[in-house]
């Protein structure tokens, strides 16, 4: 599906030229490896499709959030060895971070020939890049002829490889998982198949006060866990122990149960641990607590049997399942019982034909690591960006894209291939 007001890949003549491709490889690194690469493959359709259109490829990416400075821990080299591993194309790496007044970069003997990719280093080890800086967005601008932006994730970020950079060129054009991400997860604020049910889980209600709220205009039921839970319990008076409550949100939650009540959905048991103030007691047994809440010096870590059974047989009769955030702290095999229920639930709720959307970093190493992903409808690579996109937020990757669309010159004719004289 194409971005709306936007240019598509397909829409520049690519042959012979640089394709600055803004990708969102930010992936995590551990001594010096990529440790997952599910979005180097995301961004992999997007590459051969240029490369194949006969373009050099110069992919960029901001990797980690070094703030401006040069931090060897999160230079893109494993990313771009990575890369070299999934594609049959030459890649190599450009060691010498893009920054302002450096030598632009002409026809070099490190530059990639049509058909081959280069990767630049992290964009965030200049403080340009953050800053939308004009001057950086030329420099960076001037390793490509043409631009495109493939980086869903970033698209949220008014930083200068999505914004300023994009705006530089006369066609700045959507890649294919950005045009993916937009469908899938737009299809959900559109017209999705009913009953549309959405899990959020998460630590804070700050982080997704806007989704919960645009997801109930939308949803037919919302299904609450994780920490973010326990501000809307303790707004409904439930007794939360020492679980994590934003009292700063505790009227915005009471408002909303007020108003949606019917179609939110809180936790009804509870697996808690002791916390004695030192933290260890964080280490004993879970236990699990009703309805009726935590007492005082426990702490709620994933919703309950009972609940996790309710929320599973929810999204079992769910036409459009949206799943974004753990339901608790999933990375503990103790209280990751309640994701990994939803995980299951999901996966089944694709097999018998629902539309299934996860997103959310946890939420996609939960699918993963119960090895569902195969089987869910779609894994979107946008964390933030997702949730910003579905709490119906500008998202600038998006609007400078849609503003080159609108101002675009007609597309010059290609040259049929029979009359080229090279
Ligand atoms: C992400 O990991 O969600 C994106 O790559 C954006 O990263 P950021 O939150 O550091 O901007």
């Amino acid at each position: 599906m194409e971005i709306p007001g936007a240019l598509r890949l397909s829409d520049l003549d690519l042959r012979g030229k640089r394709l600055l491709l803004r990708c969102d490889l930010n992936v995590p690194i551990e001594s010096g490896r990529v440790a997952d690469d599910f979005r180097i493959r995301a961004a992999l359709p997007g590459i051969r499709a240029a490369l194949e259109a006969g373009a050099a490829v110069v992919a960029a990416t901001h990797l980690g959030r070094p703030k401006g400075r040069f931090d060897a821990a999160l230079s893109v080299r494993p990313v771009a060895e990575r890369l070299a591993g999934l594609l049959p194309a030459p890649v190599r790496f450009r060691p010498e971070p893009v920054r302002p007044g450096a030598r632009p970069p002409g026809r070099r003997p490190e530059e990639p020939a049509p058909g081959e990719a280069l990767v630049l280093e992290n964009l965030r080890f200049h403080p340009g890049e953050e800053a939308n800086d004009p001057d950086f967005a030329a420099a960076l601008a001037a390793f490509g002829d043409e631009y495109a932006n493939d980086a869903f994730g970033a698209a949220h970020r008014r930083h200068a490889s999505v914004d300023a950079c994009a705006r530089r060129f006369p066609r700045a054009a959507g890649g294919p998982l950005l045009e993916r991400e937009v469908a899938e997860l737009g299809s959900l604020l559109g017209s999705p198949r009913r009953p549309f049910v959405a899990v959020l889980g998460g630590a804070k209600i700050s982080d997704k006060a806007a989704v919960v709220e645009s997801l109930l205009a939308r949803a037919d039921r919302v299904l609450l866990g994780g920490a973010m839970a326990y501000t809307f319990l303790a707004a409904r008076g439930v007794p939360t122990g020492r679980s994590l409550v934003e009292p700063d949100r505790i009227a915005g939650a009471a408002r909303l149960l007020a108003r949606c009540a019917d179609r939110l959905d809180l936790p009804l048991d509870h697996r808690a641990a002791p916390v004695d103030g030192s933290a260890a007691g964080e280490e004993a047994a879970p236990s699990v607590f009703p309805e009726a809440g935590l007492p005082g010096g426990w702490k709620g870590l994933d919703i309950g049997p009972e609940t996790a059974e309710r929320y599973a047989s929810a999204i079992g009769s769910a036409a459009t399942v949206l799943w974004n955030g753990p339901l608790g702290l999933a990375e503990d095999p103790r209280f990751a019982g309640g994701t990994n229920r939803i995980a299951a639930a999901v996966a089944e709720a694709a097999d018998r034909g629902a539309a299934t959307v996860v997103g959310g970093g946890d939420s996609l190493a939960a699918v993963r690591r119960a090895g569902f992903a195969d089987r869910i409808g779609h894994l979107s690579t946008g964390g933030g960006a997702a949730l910003a996109f579905l709490a119906g937020e500008p998202l600038p990757g998006l609007d400078a894209l849609a503003a080159s669309g609108r101002r675009a010159p007609p597309r010059p004719p290609r040259t049929p291939p029979e009359t080229r004289t090279e």
